[in-house]
């Protein structure tokens, strides 16, 4: 039965952890995967989330099963933390959230949903988007195009592009739309910008996807959802998929939530009993412990003011890094490289050729993707000069 499968390459990201894991060079840097790392290239847990842990430890009386939905206090503190407590979506209880292994199980469990609605579902995604977003959605039966994004000679927006396609697309498609820090270029649209897509949205009566993994790692917790915010206010339905993988630097635990904005508080009900068999026909119900952390956090103020300040300890190392990283390569010569510092969140894209990637790799060490993408919160103030000298020496 399986005799004739053969192996398959590894996955482009994850196959740089192992490359590097390799490499005996004490300068190694990597910067494939979207991880924080702090000053030593650790990936620390956050304190807040220890304290939870522990306050888990001590308090959890039960491991018996929780349901499809998972936390549901969780989920309801996640859709606060999105949307704003206030929120007219959130009044009007039109917000259907269900707990999800990551963004990725939500981003699946999403689509599934959305092949149910209708015979041929398309979504449109920008060109670039992350990968897993293809097989993520496309496996699910999902029909993908792309509008166009990111300007890799300009270093910005095709916004009028952007705009001109979406003016196209057939009522009824979708568009997956990133709420923020634009994974990979970094490249996200202002808010003047999101008024302009969502008025488009809203008179092709197209159906938005808003895919939210870095809130709180571009400008703020609520700049960073303002265009979820705007869909929801403005618009009758939308999807969103969100992850607590960055913020909350639980990636390993796997914690993310699934929701739908519904045109009325009545749709809600259905809407979750479906998600709730969905997930039931595919991993039954999410694993506890990381949204068990999270609602300890959200739900104590203490914590939940350490939690933030770490979250902004961890923006602004980033952004700090991004600053730094354009005045080191300016001294050496390459003043090219401003647009990293108006770019947010984890990625970048560096500009250089594939071959230049490959000679990062084997001339210093340095690991990243094929497409010059960058995980600009694997630098810091000790491995940056490194890196840009080994950078400069390829240009
Ligand atoms: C990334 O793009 O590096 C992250 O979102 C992690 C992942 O799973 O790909």
């Amino acid at each position: 039965m399986f005799t004739h499968l053969e192996a398959l390459p590894a996955d482009p990201l994850l196959g740089i952890i192992e490359r590097f894991a390799k490499d005996t060079n004490p300068q190694k840097i990597d910067l494939g995967v979207g991880v924080y790392k702090d000053i030593n290239g650790q990936t620390p847990i956050l304190s807040s989330v220890k304290q939870a842990e522990a306050q888990l430890l001590d308090q959890q009386n039960s491991k018996a099963y929780l349901g499809a939905r998972g936390d549901i206090q969780f989920a309801e503190l996640m859709s606060e933390l999105a949307f704003g407590q206030h929120h007219p979506a959130l009044v009007a209880q039109r917000v259907a959230g269900l707990q999800t292994p990551g963004g990725c199980g939500a981003l699946r469990v999403a689509a599934e949903l959305l092949v149910r609605t209708k015979d041929e579902v398309t979504i449109w995604v920008s060109d670039p988007t992350w990968a897993n977003h293809i097989p993520l959605l496309g496996s699910a039966g999902i029909q993908i195009k792309q509008y166009p994004y990111y300007d890799y000679d300009n270093k910005s927006i095709k916004f009028q592009q952007m705009l001109d396609v979406l003016q196209q697309i057939p009522e009824g498609d979708l568009v997956l739309l990133h709420a923020c820090c634009h994974n990979p270029s970094g490249a996200d649209l202002s808010q003047a910008q999101w008024q302009q897509v969502v008025d488009v949205l809203e008179a092709r009566k197209i159906v938005p996807f808003i895919d939210m993994a870095y809130q709180g790692f571009g400008e703020s917790l609520d700049d960073d959802a303002f265009g979820l915010r705007l869909v929801a206010e403005r618009l009758p339905e939308a999807v969103f998929a969100v992850s607590c993988s960055k913020n909350f630097g639980l990636y390993r635990e796997r914690v993310g939530v699934v929701g739908i904005i519904t045109e009325s508080a009545s749709q809600v009900p259905p809407v979750i009993s479906h998600l709730a068999q969905i997930v039931r026909g595919i991993y039954s119900m999410p694993p506890d412990h990381g949204a068990a952390i999270v609602r300890l956090i959200l739900s104590q103020a203490e914590l939940k003011q350490q939690w933030l300040q770490e979250l902004q300890h961890m923006r602004e190392q980033i952004q700090q890094t991004r600053e730094s990283l354009v005045s080191i390569m300016s001294s050496l010569g390459h003043d090219q490289f401003g647009f990293v510092a108006q770019e947010k969140g984890m990625f970048s894209f560096l500009g250089i050729t594939p071959q230049q990637v490959h000679r990062l790799a084997e001339e210093s060490a340095i690991y990243l993707v094929d497409s010059s993408r960058i995980n600009v919160a694997g630098l810091n103030v000790k491995n940056l000069p490194y890196f840009c000298e080994s950078v400069a020496k390829i240009l």
